[in-house]
């Protein structure tokens, strides 16, 4: 059974007495649920929620980290580092870092790589951008991100592994992908996934989708049959959006 997943993604928001405030209410409004719930809030303040969440189901993940093991990277984060808070999962890829800080394929190949020799959980998002979409190159456009961020890792990597599809247009945008089109990429995700291992990795790894996910869409795209679970951005910043969005998996 793969599992389910619902993280929200902070990004540049929140300092820390509203970090503290949303965590604590979030916690105290936790519904059960069979999915993992994860929140990944500004580097500054993953210490800090650590405490905050003790004793609570939520897990805290970072948001980015560095290839480098450690060294002269003024401003950057290590793996070492998020891992002695501790925490052990990390997003990478997301479409925010490839736009405006030139993450590359390349280099998120890079990172992915260390989080995983450093036994890290990994959240990678990938997905296409508008004119990709019009021009109909989404397919072509993912299997390339996925081949050469991730192909290269061992089969008993992808343990560690979480897929977040994100198609750029639908980020921030309020314009989700319909339950459809997430279906439709998600399953060539895991054809191609199977194309690259074998179809056990494929059918155990966790694809979220993410991209304008609210309380009024989350259960339809969740009801797809490979669709695992969502990232959720602008959302998850509201504890009841964000309740009504895990209630929905
Ligand atoms: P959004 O962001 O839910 O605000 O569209 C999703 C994301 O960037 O992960």
């Amino acid at each position: 059974m793969r599992s389910k997943i619902v993280a929200g993604n902070w990004k540049m928001n929140n300092n820390l007495e509203e970090t503290e405030a949303l965590l604590t209410e979030l916690a105290a409004k936790l519904p059960d649920t069979d999915a993992e719930v994860m929140v990944a809030p500004a580097f500054v303040n993953l210490a800090d929620a650590i405490r905050t969440l003790d004793g609570s189901a939520i897990q805290v993940v970072a948001q980015n980290m560095h290839w480098a093991d450690n060294g002269a990277y003024t401003g950057e984060i290590s793996a070492d580092m998020l891992q002695s808070i501790p925490v052990n999962t990390v997003i990478l890829g997301h479409s925010e870092r490839r736009a405006y800080f030139g993450e590359t394929d390349e280099l998120l190949a890079k990172k992915v790589a260390t989080a995983i020799r450093k036994k890290m959980r990994v959240i990678f998002c990938f997905g296409e951008e508008l004119q990709e979409r019009k021009a109909g190159t989404h397919f072509k456009v993912v299997k390339k991100q996925l081949t050469e961020a991730l192909f290269t890792l061992e089969a008993k990597a992808w343990d560690q592994l979480v897929l977040a599809y994100e198609p750029v247009w639908a980020i921030g945008t309020g314009e989700t992908a319909s339950p459809e089109q997430a279906q439709e990429m998600h399953a060539f995700i895991r054809d191609t996934i199977s194309g690259a291992y074998q179809q056990d990795v494929a059918d155990k790894v966790t694809i979220l989708y993410g991209g304008s996910v609210k309380p009024n869409n989350a259960a339809e795209i969740f009801s797809k049959p490979d669709v695992d679970g969502g990232l959720i951005g602008g959302a998850s910043l509201d504890a009841e959006d964000f309740i009504a969005i895990i209630k929905a998996i």
